[in-house]
């Protein structure tokens, strides 16, 4: 590979020292092409046509000290030196034009001459590949003799710089372990979600959608990533959290987009809404499924345009937030249903993190049972522990697969806040575990009941009204009894078959079935 400096030609720097004195001064385009360990083969000399003379002198120079360096000579148009715009789009022009050929040769962007302007173009159009190279700078050596000079590529990958890279992997692994709340999980896949959604919340403004089951942190998450972006400068905003399932009706869009005085019968004042709260920070949609569908638009609208329409008003507000929805809802689910806008999830579902059920992540138990108990000693004012012989029954029945935490961080904090209560001296005792156990136990037992109660026969896969669902099921049951669809259509249509109102049976059993995506060929394999 050959090695190809550009570098823009050093009015003053480049022009040091008149007759022979000039070969004690140090000339940063000179000096480049005069590291031991560095042959530049090519150098692009860039100026305005009107230091022609001074681009000829430093082309000589060059060919004195490093005779294998071919220079060319570049003209650029240069009004304002010192005027980013024009010094921008003269280079930006040269940039473009400039044929690479990256399969053979390799670049060095030299930005130690030109103005401090110049050197900040140079640097974005590398940074944005225009210019398609490495940075480097060179420096005179100090203490000894101006004219010895040395070299220092930068490259913009940091992640190259061990120091740097430690600094960033620092700062990554304290926002990680914010965002966990300082509990030591170890669930792979949590503390995956968890590394990702860190780098998301410092890079993007784009929304972030949490979904999970009920109690499995989104609102206390949403909270710590408004912290950190806060921390770490991203937004100087507030948090406006706003639970969707509490709006309803007219109060609906003006809790969200505000209102004018006198927009409704009580509103005797204008109101600013939510979303101009959120101005600069971030607003945190929970249950954002429950939201109705004529806010959803007004939302899609806010969220794409940052800007809309207060109640009553004519004219526009704009409000810059960073949206964090939550839901233990399926939103797809619910779009089918046509309670969600298929549009509004395209656009909030960017950065979506589903958190796992603790049942999912059972090795994390024991580390969030120390920091429940931790929690509780820090509110009640005294240190409250486990006996030893305790603390291992109750972690060997919360970590079997057999529990079912079923609401989560929420039947984990009042389990430990129950027996954290009960604890005589603040020892919880073996006593105190069994008893809690069998409680948990018994309070799982009745949600599997219902659970197994209110279950859907999998087979229907279609969203059904609960009306229909009974009906499906019986009749799921019969089709499954029956060897044929004539038997099956003989026993739910007796009645009519008797008094003679229906004539084919099979007929009207398919259609009924059809109706809801089944067939009974279907039902009978899938006994
Ligand atoms: N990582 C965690 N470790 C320990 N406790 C937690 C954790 N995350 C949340 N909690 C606690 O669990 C309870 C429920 O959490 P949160 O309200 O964030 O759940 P959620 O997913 O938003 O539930 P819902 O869907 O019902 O709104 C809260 O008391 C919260 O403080
Ligand atoms: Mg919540």
């Amino acid at each position: 590979m050959k090695t190809v400096a550009l570098s823009l030609l050093g009015i003053s720097l480049d022009n040091r020292g008149k007759g022979k004195k000039r070969w004690e001064r140090w000339r940063p385009t000179i000096s480049l092409c005069q590291q031991d360990d560095l042959l530049i083969e090519r150098m692009e000399l860039i100026f305005p046509p009107q230091f022609q003379q001074l681009a000829d002198e430093v082309s000589r120079d060059i060919k004195v000290i490093s005779p294998q360096t071919k220079v060319r000579h570049h003209h650029i148009a240069q009004t304002d030196p010192w005027d980013f715009e024009s010094v921008y789009a003269d280079l930006h022009d040269f940039a473009r034009h400039y044929s690479f050929d990256l399969e053979k040769e390799n670049y060095l962007i030299h930005i130690t001459t030109g103005t401090h302007v110049a050197q900040i173009c140079l640097y974005l159009l590398t940074e944005a590949n225009y210019l398609r190279g490495r940075l480097i700078q060179t420096s005179p050596v100090p203490n000894n003799g101006s004219q010895r000079s040395t070299y220092q590529i930068i490259d913009l990958d940091l992640s190259k710089y061990d120091r740097i890279a430690s600094r960033f992997s620092k700062e990554h692994i304290e926002g990680a372990a914010q965002l966990k709340g300082g509990i030591e999980t170890k669930n792979k896949l949590f503390n995956k979600t968890i590394a990702q959604l860190e780098q998301v919340s410092i890079r993007s403004h784009h929304p972030i959608l949490l979904t999970g089951s009920t109690g499995t942190g989104k609102t206390a998450l949403a909270k710590r990533i408004f912290q950190l972006k806060k921390q770490r400068g991203q937004l100087t905003g507030f948090l406006v959290e706003v639970n969707c399932a509490t709006l309803r009706g007219d109060n609906a869009m003006s809790a969200l987009f505000g209102h004018i005085k006198g927009a409704f019968t009580g509103a005797v004042n204008n109101r600013q809404g939510l979303l101009l709260e959120a101005d600069r920070g971030v607003l945190f949609l929970d249950e954002i499924g429950e939201l109705g569908l004529d806010e959803q638009a007004m939302l899609l609208r806010a969220i794409e345009e940052k800007s809309f329409t207060p109640f009553g008003s004519d004219k526009t507000v704009s409000s810059n937030f960073q949206l964090i929805s939550g839901t233990n809802r399926d939103l797809f689910v619910q779009v089918k249903k046509g309670l969600f806008r298929a549009d509004l999830l395209a656009r909030i579902n960017l950065w979506t993190y589903c958190l796992p059920c603790l049942k999912q992540r059972l090795e994390d138990l024991e580390p969030n049972i120390d920091y429940e108990l931790e929690q509780f000693s820090l509110q009640s004012g005294s240190l409250i522990g486990f006996n030893t012989a305790a603390r291992e029954k109750y972690i060997k029945f919360a970590t079997s697969p057999l529990t079912e935490w079923a609401a989560n961080f929420r039947d984990l904090n009042a389990s430990i806040t129950r027996m954290a209560t009960l604890a005589p001296g603040g020892r919880i005792t073996i006593d105190i575990v069994e008893d809690e156990i069998q409680r948990l136990k018994k309070n799982w037992g009745k949600i599997i009941k219902l659970k197994k109660k209110n279950q859907i026969n999998p087979l229907i896969k279609q969203p059904i009204d609960l009306f229909d669902q009974v009906q499906v099921e019986e009749v799921i049951k019969i089709c499954q009894n029956s060897a044929s669809a004539a038997e099956a259509g003989r026993v739910l249509f007796n009645i009519s078959r008797q008094n003679k109102t229906s004539n084919n049976d099979s007929h009207r059993l398919t259609q009924f079935l059809k109706k809801f995506g089944l067939s009974f060929d279907e039902l009978k394999k899938k006994i």
